[in-house]
């Protein structure tokens, strides 16, 4: 056993491009899903976000005032390949050039992410997206300009972020149905092509930068049962494997467990097939798993029609996803926070697939704004962030790979789903829903805080 962090541990800290940008309709990008998705009004959008198509620079700077070892972000797709002609845009690539190129003069490391919830809604609009399979060929299109352009600048890769919930939420990757088993249809067939999609992008990796690493993210469930009745104990058995597990299958193993294929097959939402698909899944592997995580929940089971009621993600007919009684909710977080739920849900990974893991998002939402000494003293968050990174640490300790730990959010993000009403950053951005105001960035005591932590290595928590 040893103590402490590896050396070279890679701290981090999380964004996405949809969600910090802005930016939406310039220098040749295309709108993508997220731009054109219903907003509630008095919610921000994508059009400004933080800015950061503008405030790059100074964004990373301050990722390198805080220490930054690896930066977890994601490429718009809609702003390198704007449309179905799937020509690359020459000043969406030159944006990227540029923030990369500086993000390693500052030695930080890019870890980039290249579908994280959002495509060209062209792509949408002349095929119908994920639902069809020439999404697989548009996404292997996208994923081989960004491997050739940054070849030996980008070294570490995630092909899709939460699968789950990206081919699952609604307006994410399909228009909305109701009728729930056929929604469940369209979600396991868009899902399946994505894993397609997936692995023809690991394998052309592998052949124009085999020195690179490659990657899913996924957005770990970690599930107990509500009590220790043997259906309270199966009900969570199958929430984990078909919120996390079926995908995670998918990309190590390109292939659905036998607990899954029954699950599915019972309630007849098997995908559809083709003959040659198996040698595509089950010709490359990942080098690692990205994993986001923010809480934990429970499982009980209950005989019910069969609908997403407890899940906007995921429809069931035998269990309910209920609060963990022993976790306290927050204002933002229902089901509470579990800092040892993250422990378990890694171990239970590695068990499961033995690759090196990295955290790549897990933090606490709150509201937030400036006080009158034109500050954020986040107390919470330092508090959440030390309790989680104390349970890296006990993995690391234990001899599991973990290689990195990267907080949700380096800067206040446009949340997925709720604008900029709740906030997860390190940095501020001084910005409301209805008012972008400059955007200007103020540091939290968290991005001090963890300042000290990257320093120390983790030993000053
Ligand atoms: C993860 C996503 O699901 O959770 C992020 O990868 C997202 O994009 C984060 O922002 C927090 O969720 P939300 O809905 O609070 O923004």
């Amino acid at each position: 056993m040893t103590y402490g962090m590896p050396e070279n541990f890679l701290w981090g800290a999380s964004t996405s491009a949809f969600q910090i940008e802005g930016a939406y309709n310039i220098d040749g990008k295309g709108l993508a899903t997220t731009d054109v998705r219903h907003v509630p009004e008095g919610m921000a959008d994508t059009k400004i976000a933080c800015d950061h198509y503008h405030h790059w620079k100074e964004d990373v700077d301050l990722m390198a005032e805080l220490g930054l070892k690896t930066y977890r972000m994601g490429f718009s797709w809609s702003r390198i390949m704007p449309d179905e002609t799937l020509v690359p845009n020459e000043k969406g690539l030159a944006f990227y050039d540029r923030l990369i190129d500086y993000l390693l003069e500052k030695g930080i490391e890019p870890l980039v992410t290249l579908y994280h919830f959002e495509c060209p809604q062209a792509l949408v609009d002349s095929f119908g997206g994920w639902k069809s399979r020439k999404m697989i060929d548009a996404y292997v299109k996208y994923a081989e300009v960004c491997f050739r352009h940054f070849k030996g600048r980008i070294t570490k890769w995630v092909t899709v972020n939460e699968q789950f919930i990206a081919t699952a939420a609604p307006d994410l990757a399909m228009e909305y149905i109701e009728d729930p088993h056929e929604r469940s249809k369209w979600i396991y067939q868009i899902s399946y092509h994505v894993s397609l999609a997936e692995h023809k992008a690991i394998s052309l990796l592998r052949e124009i930068d085999p020195e690179a690493l490659i990657g899913p993210v996924c957005s770990m469930q970690v599930i107990y049962p509500l009590s220790s009745k043997p259906e309270d104990i199966r009900a969570a058995a199958e929430a984990e494997e078909m919120q996390e597990f079926y995908l995670l299958d998918m990309s190590v193993y390109g292939e659905y467990s036998p607990a899954a294929y029954t699950w599915l097959k019972e309630r007849n939402l098997l995908p559809e097939t083709e003959a040659e698909d198996k040698a595509v899944l089950q010709g490359s592997k990942p080098d690692f798993i990205g994993v986001n995580y923010y809480f934990s929940s429970c499982a009980k089971y209950e005989v019910k029609p069969f609908g997403f009621d407890t899940s906007f993600f995921w429809a069931a007919d035998d269990c309910r996803i209920v609060r963990n009684p022993y976790m306290k909710p927050t204002e933002w977080m229902p089901h509470g926070t579990d800092a040892e739920g993250l422990y378990y849900g890694m171990r239970k990974i590695y068990n499961r697939y033995r690759l090196p893991m990295i955290v790549t998002e897990n933090g606490i939402a709150v509201s937030e704004a400036l006080g009158e000494d034109g500050k954020i003293h986040d107390h919470y968050r330092i508090d959440y962030l030390r309790e989680h990174i104390s349970q890296v640490m006990r993995l690391c300790e234990e001899g599991y790979p973990v290689f990195g730990y990267c907080p949700w959010s380096f800067m206040d993000v446009l949340s997925s789903h709720q604008g900029f009403a709740k906030r997860y950053g390190l940095v501020f951005i001084d910005r409301t829903d209805t008012d972008a105001k400059e955007c200007r960035r103020v540091k939290k005591d968290s991005f001090d805080w963890y300042k000290k932590v990257i320093a120390s290595n983790g030993s000053e928590l």
